[in-house]
């Protein structure tokens, strides 16, 4: 190398002292601008490592001096969302039932929250459709052919305390066998029971059967089989079926009636969920107005007069003998 620095006479620019077969290296030194945002850059490196999660240790890494976790973030973003739904939760738990579907913002609040408490408890019976199972007596709750109320309120009702379960206010009643009937009586009631909802029958056995269904079916389902929603008794002039509509399935409830079972929610989901998926259940179609429909009503009313749902006292059967065990009535 030599002492003094040498100058390549064709560009002027200073030579390291290296020549390969007489070409000669020039010294070109990095532009200032570059060497400074390289400098600039390995010092935000290190203050971003110093600062932030960085490096990898035997079980995870640096935490940095600003405690950043993205799993922290994913936290701090839930708490945030629970805390704007809060105000809504709390005025949904306390809300008159009646106003809650005129108030807009709550209404929908409900409605989605509704719709996802569904998914998660409710769809495996009901189907995540709610189209229910058909004939299996898991009942379409997008109709509005209702068991035991279709308002807001007798919804709640039934999905705070459920379905002939344990909780002390469960909705109950029982259909009792009639297997004590000579066969052409069940058969002429059976045809009786298809005529209400024009399917097809033998009108000669049918009229002889609306006798005997008055004397021993009017009681639960009405002198005109409409049902009563005090006891949960479905109507059979609608042609809508929990347990199927065709001679055998009729005569096969005749003979072992069989009875739907739902847990109860209250304690499980609380007061704001309980509200929520009545709310979606109710917007799904069926849902009725506050007021009762005038008919079902009167109907209600007379078969009130019933001295209970266990009728007739004297058969004196019970829950297991009935089959009111069936958690999950197969088809
Ligand atoms: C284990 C199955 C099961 C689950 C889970 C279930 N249900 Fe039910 N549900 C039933 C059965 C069976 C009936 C019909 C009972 C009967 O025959 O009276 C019913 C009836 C109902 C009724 C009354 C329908 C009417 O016509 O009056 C409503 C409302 C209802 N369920 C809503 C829900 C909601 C909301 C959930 C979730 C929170 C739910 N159910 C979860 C089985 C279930
Ligand atoms: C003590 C009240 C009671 C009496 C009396 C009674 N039922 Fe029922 N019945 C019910 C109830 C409650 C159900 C619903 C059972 C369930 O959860 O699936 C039912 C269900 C039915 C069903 C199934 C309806 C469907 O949608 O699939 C038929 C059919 C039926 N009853 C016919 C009769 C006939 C016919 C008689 C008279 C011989 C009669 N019931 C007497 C209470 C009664």
């Amino acid at each position: 190398m030599a002492d003094t620095p040498k100058i390549d006479e064709a560009t002027g620019t200073e030579t390291t002292g290296h020549t390969w077969d007489g070409i000669e290296e020039l010294n070109t030194p990095l532009p200032r601008w570059w060497l400074w945002t390289f400098y600039a850059t390995v010092l935000w490196g290190l203050i971003y490592t110093i600062l932030f999660p960085a490096w990898p240790l035997v079980s995870g890494a640096t935490s940095g001096l600003l405690g950043f976790s993205t799993r922290g973030e994913v936290a701090a973003e839930i708490e945030r969302v629970e805390l704007s739904n809060a105000e809504l939760t709390e005025s949904l738990t306390t809300i008159d039932l009646a106003a809650l579907p005129a108030n807009g913002a709550l209404h929908r609040f409900a409605v989605q929250a509704g719709r996802s408490v569904f998914a998660a408890n409710c769809s495996q019976c009901h189907g995540a459709g709610a189209a229910g199972v058909v004939a299996s007596g898991y009942p379409n709750l997008l109709d509005d052919d209702w068991l035991w109320g279709g308002t807001l309120e007798e919804i709640v009702n039934t999905v705070r305390h459920g379905i002939r379960n344990d909780d002390v206010d469960s909705r109950y009643s029982e259909m009792p066998p009639f297997d004590w009937m000579e066969g052409g009586e069940l058969d002429r009631i059976v045809h009786h029971v298809r005529s209400l909802s024009g399917l097809d029958h033998d009108a000669n056995a049918a009229d002889q059967g609306a006798a005997l269904f008055l004397d021993n079916c009017s009681a639960c389902h009405g002198e005109n089989g409409l049902g009563n929603r005090d006891i949960g008794a479905p109507n059979l002039a609608d042609a809508i079926w929990l347990r199927g509509g065709t001679h055998e399935a009729i005569l096969r409830q005749l003979m072992a009636p069989r009875h739907g079972v739902m847990p109860p929610w209250g304690e499980r989901l609380g007061e704001a969920e309980v509200r929520a998926v009545s709310a979606y259940v109710h917007g799904l179609g069926g849902g009725e107005a506050q007021i009762a429909d005038p008919v079902l009503e009167t109907e209600a009313e007379d078969a009130a007069a019933v001295p209970d749902a266990t009728y007739p006292a004297e058969a004196g059967e019970t829950p297991e003998e009935t089959g009111a065990d069936d958690v999950a009535p197969a088809e």
